[in-house]
């Protein structure tokens, strides 16, 4: 396989919510990617509730369309929020979803996490939770640099730019991180 010239990234948000700290800080990484890296954001807001009745039938629509962005992607750049110290349940349902087989798109595929929340460990115990979800699909998460952007609130400016250097040095280095993976892994 050539190596990749341009690593195209699906940005997937574990959060719903309008101003989501998450997605803002997906939409920052954009801006703080290298040259050689396109990030695009998945649209999960149609995802509907797992059921195994449902899938029985075929997938809905929303998931076709975004486990073929998934398959599609060279890489993963997943955000996830923090609830009750795991990944949020729309997060997980997004991932329970996708990975149903046929042809589960998680498998081999190059990933990078990171999350924002207002707790002081910015989201720690909810992406080793999720770490341990890709470890059973066989993703290969990125080890190195880890992100916690903690007391979010405090993070960004009112048009949602991160302010926070070290945040924006560590997404930085994440995303280089996430390109070279992406190449090692396509060779
Ligand atoms: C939270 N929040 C939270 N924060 C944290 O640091 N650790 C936690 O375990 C939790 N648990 C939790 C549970 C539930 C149900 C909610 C709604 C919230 C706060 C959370 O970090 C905060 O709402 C973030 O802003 C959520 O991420 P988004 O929506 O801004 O991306």
């Amino acid at each position: 396989m050539t190596q990749l010239s341009t690593v195209n990234v699906l940005g997937i948000c574990g959060s719903l919510r309008r101003g989501s700290f998450n997605r803002l800080a997906l939409e920052n990484a954009i801006t703080l990617c290298p040259a050689d890296m396109a990030i695009t954001l998945a649209a999960i807001d149609d995802i509907p509730l797992y059921n195994e009745d449902v899938r029985q039938q075929g997938f809905p629509e929303a998931v076709t369309r975004l486990r073929a962005e998934i398959a599609r992607a060279d890489a993963l750049l997943i955000a996830t929020p923090e609830y009750n110290y795991s990944m949020s349940g729309v997060l997980k349902n997004v991932i329970d979803w996708a990975s149903r087989p046929p042809d589960q798109p998680f498998e081999g595929k190059p990933v990078a996490i990171m999350g924002a929340s207002a707790g002081l460990f910015g989201t720690a115990r909810a992406q080793y939770h999720l770490r341990q979800s890709l470890v059973y699909l066989n993703g290969f998460v990125v080890n190195r640099p880890e992100v916690f952007i903690g007391q979010a609130a405090t993070k960004f400016d009112a048009e949602g730019n991160l302010t926070d250097a070290t945040a924006r040095d560590l997404i930085g280095k994440l995303l280089v991180a996430l390109r070279d993976w992406a190449r090692k892994l396509s060779r």
